[in-house]
């Protein structure tokens, strides 16, 4: 894959983000996730490559998508499998919360899992954690494990956990076990990234989101060298049948972070409004300000991306 295309498929997010934020606390989900869409499909037909959605988001919360099985792409080039988030945290962006962002992952064909629109239990932590976690374990093992990678007690450690009546035991365990919590209201993408941050302040993600979003989550953390895993948390029948379909046999397998994201890997993110690792678009009387972060697991680079778009040369805008 050339490298180069990472630094294509940022201005996807860019456009994604700058139009997403046009609508920043609005209280207007659909209309900030559909802005977000448009202007990534469109950013995404200019791109030189033979690329398809393998995961796209909507289906879960009937949303506008770019949908799975979507060509993206001028058709000629590298073939390309992208899993994407146009608005991770979609309320957050209508609200003017924290950490909403558009974000991509970008594999080389069979590099990402195809997983539908359901849901899957996550562990996510950085470098030190690799190969040590269990997402078989209690949450109390896996944050001893954890103290003990990283030198400390357990009562030194965060755990980020969306804040949702499905974790309650989940919660009381975090808290028996010494450990801090970081409740959030939305947008666990940016916690794992968060994990794998230093002085991010936080350490470990667990808990139950978008098998999407977990999937590009492994993405990142391919970038990072953090650790992940993922078990699909289907809930009703037909879920199952459609991961079926997607080729995953067993429902109850665990996905290591290989299993989720694999090989030549790029992520791209552009921050909505402002969070932990990026900050917000900002408008101004000429264009608009973006803040973005690209990343390739060959290399391990890191790039963060600080834009000025210039409207007036920009007529899309
Ligand atoms: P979107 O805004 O992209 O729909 O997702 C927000 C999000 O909080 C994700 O970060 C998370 O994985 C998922 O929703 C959790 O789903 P639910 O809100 O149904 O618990």
């Amino acid at each position: 894959m050339n490298r180069n295309l990472a630094m294509e498929f940022v201005r996807a997010t860019e456009a994604a983000a700058i139009a997403s934020a046009r609508l920043m606390g609005r209280g207007n989900e659909k209309a900030a996730d559909q802005a977000a869409v448009d202007a990534m499909r469109t950013l995404l037909g200019s791109i030189e490559c033979d690329a398809t959605v393998v995961i796209g988001e909507g289906e879960r919360d009937e949303a506008p998508m770019l949908y799975i099985g979507e060509k993206v792409g001028t058709g000629t080039g590298s073939k390309l499998e992208i899993a994407l988030d146009p608005l991770e945290g979609t309320t957050i962006c209508a609200h003017g919360g924290p950490n909403s962002i558009s974000v991509m992952a970008i594999g080389e064909v069979g590099g990402l899992l195809h997983a539908p629109d359901t849901y899957m239990l996550k562990i996510a932590a950085g470098k030190e954690a690799r190969g040590l976690l269990d997402i078989r374990q209690t949450p109390t093992e896996n944050l001893k494990r954890l103290a003990d990678a990283k030198k400390c007690r357990v009562n030194d450690l965060t755990a980020i956990i969306l804040d949702r009546p499905r974790h309650k035991e989940l919660i009381e365990e975090v808290r028996a076990s010494g450990a801090r919590i970081h409740l959030i209201g939305d947008g666990d993408v940016s916690a794992a990234i968060a994990t794998a941050t230093p002085n991010s302040g936080v350490d470990i993600l667990l808990g139950i989101g978008g098998a999407p979003e977990g999937v590009i989550a492994a993405a990142a953390l391919q970038c990072l060298g953090g650790e992940f895993q993922g078990i699909l948390k289907p809930r009703n029948q037909s879920e199952i049948e459609r991961a079926r379909k997607m080729g995953v046999e067993d429902i109850n397998r665990v996905f290591q972070i290989n299993d989720l994201a694999r090989g030549n890997l790029m992520f791209c993110a552009t921050g909505v409004t402002t969070g932990n690792f990026l900050d917000g678009v900002i408008f101004k009387s000429w264009g608009a300000y973006t803040h973005s972060l690209v990343m390739r697991s060959e290399s391990g680079t890191i790039r963060h991306i600080r834009a000025e778009h210039h409207f007036d040369k920009k007529p899309r805008y």
